[in-house]
């Protein structure tokens, strides 16, 4: 099983960013217990994190054919990136949607989300633990098939 775990813009300053929504760990602390957990189920994990909508593209583009699953938290590019959603379209990956913080108690314009719709499903407000849920899913969804 190849997944792929996406992380957008400002993603890279967990531990630094606003704790109380986001948590004390740094995204590379968090990229080593999704490690971790997917050692455990024998998942090929690969990471990418970046502050450019362009390159979350271009990193879709490049895994087409290749991954069986994205995770992806597109940071504040939930609400508005098109070229996110079509992206994910265009390469017809399974997709699991996870938010650290709880999106739902927070600001309105937090609470559209354009890629929702085209996703397995989204997973917010468990902290990290939004990631590792995720591998869980992936998990159960290929014991029942
Ligand atoms: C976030 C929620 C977004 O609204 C925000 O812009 C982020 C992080 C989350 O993980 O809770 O950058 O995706």
């Amino acid at each position: 099983m190849n997944i792929l775990v996406i992380n957008g813009p400002n993603l890279n300053f967990l531990g630094i960013r606003e704790p109380e929504k986001y948590g004390k760990l740094t995204l590379e602390k968090i990229n080593d217990k999704i490690l971790k957990k997917a050692r455990g189920y024998n998942y090929n994990i690969e990471f990418f994190q970046s502050n450019h909508e362009g390159d979350l593209v271009d990193k879709i583009q490049e895994v087409y054919g290749k991954v069986d699953y994205i995770v992806i938290n597109p940071g504040a590019l939930t609400h508005y990136s098109i070229a996110i959603r079509d992206a994910l379209l265009s390469v017809q990956i399974k997709t699991i949607e996870v938010h650290l913080s709880n999106v739902y108690t927070r600001e309105e314009f937090r609470h559209k989300s354009v890629i929702s719709d085209i996703v397995i499903g989204k997973i917010t407000g468990f902290g990290y633990y939004g990631y590792l849920m995720a591998l869980d899913f992936i998990q159960n969804e290929e014991n029942l098939m």
